[in-house]
């Protein structure tokens, strides 16, 4: 079996795949905030690039990637589709299982597929500031660095139990040119309200959306940047899944089952779609699961209806699954998925009985990286692990069930600089 499957130039997408042209059904639309009427494109303005809104709003089965996105792209891409031979061995499975890594990105995660993207559009437009909130910082790392290729200045709101844990992607942002802020922060409305109340609140990527929404808001030349949740977002991570269909054909694998994490679900998306669109328009049988931590069950335990993706309620209402606007996950050490919702076509998918969601726990996540690391080599993100964690147990499955499965899933980042997580982890 070939251990890596090719990483020639000619497989990376000239185009973005948009699953939304494919779907039977389209989740109801965003709502006003005020108004609670549907979104109108031109009042996400104040907020968003118009070249991103177009791209929200479309119903192209397909969107060119610009070349210099591409060409941006193409420091990275495609990323490698790896066999994962050592898991299969150390878990004794007649499962083949592969992985797309996307940890050889610029700051070491998926991010940058779209941080690169949406730079690019604002930059276009004469924007001078982004601003953004980070969790665990893989998003506000990639688009600091998207922001630079781009002349662009990044302002990042970065989760306080998150800043605390990780302050090498604090230090990665800076390196870029980002202004990096502790979130719950002094410096806007809705940060101080948090701040004031507790100057050590653990912050939620919730409250730090508000702060960016607000900076973006009040700032003229500044536009707001979103890592995930958003249609958009999504589509410009169908790379990955659009790479993997090529690789897999070159290796002779047709997989059985997709497996990711999911804090806002883009990467599970990026993964997913392109393969989706072959159940819905092939009839391909394929399990997808999308993967959450147990301290923050958005999909196992929340409410589809509609919510602000923040927890100012700046932002339009979302249909979406949710935990409340409210709600402040604990401070697991997954800072990426530590958010109250889930984007609406993931969210959508789960409703429609296409996606099924799972839930792992911080204790169970941790066994399952030390398990990649020692058979793989790599350090998995402690978000990406989610995904691992349940790959072991489809591996596993199989082994019982003596059943050769093809399980493929997105290695959505490394975790060399989540090492104090690890330390601190059990
Ligand atoms: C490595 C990694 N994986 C997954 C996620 C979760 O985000 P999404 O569900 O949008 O892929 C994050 C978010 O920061 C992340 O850094």
């Amino acid at each position: 079996m070939i251990r890596f499957a090719s990483q020639k130039k000619d497989l990376l997408p000239s185009q973005f795949y948009n699953l939304k042209a494919d779907l039977p059904s389209l989740p109801p639309p965003p709502l006003n905030p005020q108004t609670k009427e549907a979104l109108k494109p031109e009042e996400l303005e104040v907020i968003f690039p118009r070249g991103f809104i177009a791209q929200e709003g479309t119903l192209d089965s397909f969107v060119a990637i610009p070349g210099e996105v591409r060409a941006a792209y193409e420091l990275y891409r495609p990323t490698p589709l790896i066999y994962a031979a050592g898991l299969k061995k150390a878990l004794d499975t007649p499962a083949h299982i592969l992985y797309k890594y996307e940890g050889v990105g610029p700051t070491g995660s998926h991010k940058s597929n779209t941080a690169i993207m949406q730079a690019y559009l604002a930059a276009q437009e004469g924007v001078e500031i982004l601003t953004t909130e980070t969790g665990a910082g893989q998003w506000g790392s990639a688009l600091a660095h998207a922001g630079s290729f781009f002349g662009l200045k990044v302002k990042v709101f970065m989760v306080r139990v998150s800043y605390r844990q990780k302050p090498g992607r604090k230090t990665m942002m800076k390196l870029f040119g980002a202004e990096v802020e502790e979130s719950p922060s002094p410096s806007t409305k809705i940060g101080k309200k948090f701040y004031q109340e507790d100057p050590n609140h653990p912050g939620s990527l919730g409250i730090a959306i508000s702060e960016a929404v607000e900076v973006a808001v009040k700032h003229p030349e500044a536009k707001y940047s979103l890592g995930s949740v958003l249609d958009a977002v999504l589509m410009h991570q169908t790379v990955i899944g659009q790479e993997a269909i090529k690789q897999l054909e070159q290796v002779g694998l047709q997989p059985d089952i997709i497996i990711g994490c999911v804090g806002g679900g883009s990467n599970f998306a990026g993964l997913a779609f392109p393969f989706l669109r072959q159940h819905l328009k092939e009839g391909r049988e394929i399990k997808f699961i999308a993967v959450e931590p147990v301290a923050c069950p958005t999909l196992t335990k929340g409410n589809l209806r509609y919510d602000h993706g923040d927890t100012a309620g700046m932002t339009p209402l979302l249909f979406m699954f949710t935990l409340g606007m409210e709600f402040i996950p604990p401070p697991i050490h997954s800072g990426g998925l530590r958010y109250h919702g889930m984007a609406p076509l993931v969210s959508h998918l789960v409703k429609l009985g296409l996606v099924q969601p799972m839930a792992c726990s911080q204790e169970k996540i941790f066994a399952a990286a030390k398990i990649f690391l020692q058979s793989e080599g790599i350090l998995p993100a402690p978000e990406s692990s989610h995904a691992i964690a349940v790959v072991i147990d489809e591996a596993l499955r199989a082994r019982e069930e003596k059943q050769e499965k093809v399980i493929l899933f997105n290695l959505s980042g490394h975790g060399f600089l989540d090492i104090s997580a690890y330390d601190q982890g059990k």
